[in-house]
């Protein structure tokens, strides 16, 4: 595959290789052929700095033939590898092809060891400590960057120990989350709930879930609004993992905590996404990182 957008910049690369490499070639022949005059102590006759004299003598055989190899080296790498324009080189060879190939390969090698784990539920596996360990190890890799090395989470990113689940802690849902990946979608809700005087009465209404209202009154203000929300976070907040929709009731919050965090998701809305590891993990790979997972919340299984 190439990047190039059209033919055009493909040419240019093609024309401009081979006419360098052509240009070096007329050089070296060039100055092959080009005799000068020399005296008869094989001096050129230019003398420097009051007594130093250019001798006239000729670049050493390996120095040339290195020039001649060079040349010759560029013009059989180009046939057979990718470098001139869109053309593949003969060989076939790509960075993604080889990528692919060692992938495969480490993933052969590594069957063995999925092995034993391939047929057992995942309650089965999370109370294994080789898997956990080799779970870890595919969680380090994979998920830390994003849920922490500890799988707490950050802003955004939900903790994995706790057992506040957006999409479902069960080992079915765990795997569906990691394999298919998962979209969390709010959409912006302030056309639905009125003024900006509204937003913060239901806001109100939202900490009064958890008991965190600061204001009662503007919170039984907001009350009547919060059945737009309801649709989705469910009556009294307790949430939905069909729809990704977080319990409102309890102290775990994704998007940061009071008044101004909840205004502003209720204005702004929010697109959460959790990529799918399918094409990157092999399945027997995501079984085990998902006992890991669900092992993490689940203390009591091993
Ligand atoms: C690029 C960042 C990123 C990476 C990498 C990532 N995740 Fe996630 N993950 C997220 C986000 C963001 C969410 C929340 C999605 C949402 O809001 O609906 C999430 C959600 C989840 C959930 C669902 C949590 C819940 O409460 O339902 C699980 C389980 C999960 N990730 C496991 C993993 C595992 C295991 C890996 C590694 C194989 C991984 N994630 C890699 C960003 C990431
Ligand atoms: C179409 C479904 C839908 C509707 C309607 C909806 N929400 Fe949400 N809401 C979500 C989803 C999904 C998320 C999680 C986003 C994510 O994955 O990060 C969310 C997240 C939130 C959060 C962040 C929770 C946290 O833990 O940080 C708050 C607060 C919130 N919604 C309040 C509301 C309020 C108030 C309304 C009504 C005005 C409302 N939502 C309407 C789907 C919805």
């Amino acid at each position: 595959m190439s990047d190039f957008i059209n033919q055009f910049w493909a040419d240019y690369v093609t024309w401009i290789t081979l006419a360098s490499i052509a240009a070096c070639a007329l050089l070296l022949w060039i100055t092959a052929r080009k005799k000068v005059p020399v005296r008869a102590d094989n001096t050129t006759g230019h003398v420097w700095d009051e007594d130093l004299r250019e001798a006239n003598n000729p670049l050493p055989m390996w120095w040339v033939g290195l020039f001649v190899i060079t040349i010759v080296f560029g013009l059989i790498y180009l046939a057979l590898y990718p470098g001139l324009g869109r053309s593949d080189g003969r060989l076939g060879w790509s960075a993604q092809g080889q990528y692919q190939a060692e992938r495969t390969q480490a993933q052969t090698a590594m069957e063995p060891v999925y092995a034993a784990w391939r047929d057992l539920p995942i309650e089965k596996i999370a109370h294994d400590p080789a898997a956990r360990g080799v779970g870890e190890r595919i969680f380090m890799n994979n998920c830390a960057q994003c849920h922490a090395s500890d799988a707490r989470g950050s802003r955004g990113f939900p903790n994995l120990t706790d057992d506040d689940w957006l999409h479902g802690g069960s080992p079915e849902a765990i795997l569906q989350t990691i394999t298919k990946g998962r979209e969390g979608v709010m959409p912006p809700m302030a056309a639905a709930v009125g003024t900006s005087d509204e937003v913060r009465n239901l806001a109100q209404y939202v900490l009064s879930l958890s008991g965190r209202s600061t204001d009662s009154v503007r919170a039984q203000l907001g009350r009547s609004k919060f059945s737009a929300c309801a649709a989705c976070h469910g009556i009294g907040g307790v949430g939905n993992p069909a729809l990704g929709a977080p319990r409102l009731n309890d102290e775990v919050w994704l998007h940061g905590f009071g008044e101004e965090a909840i205004v502003s998701i209720i204005n702004n809305g929010k697109h959460n996404t959790m990529p799918a590891q399918e094409g990157r993990l092999t399945e027997a790979q995501i079984r085990v990182v998902g006992a890991y997972v669900w092992g993490l919340s689940n203390k009591a299984a091993h």
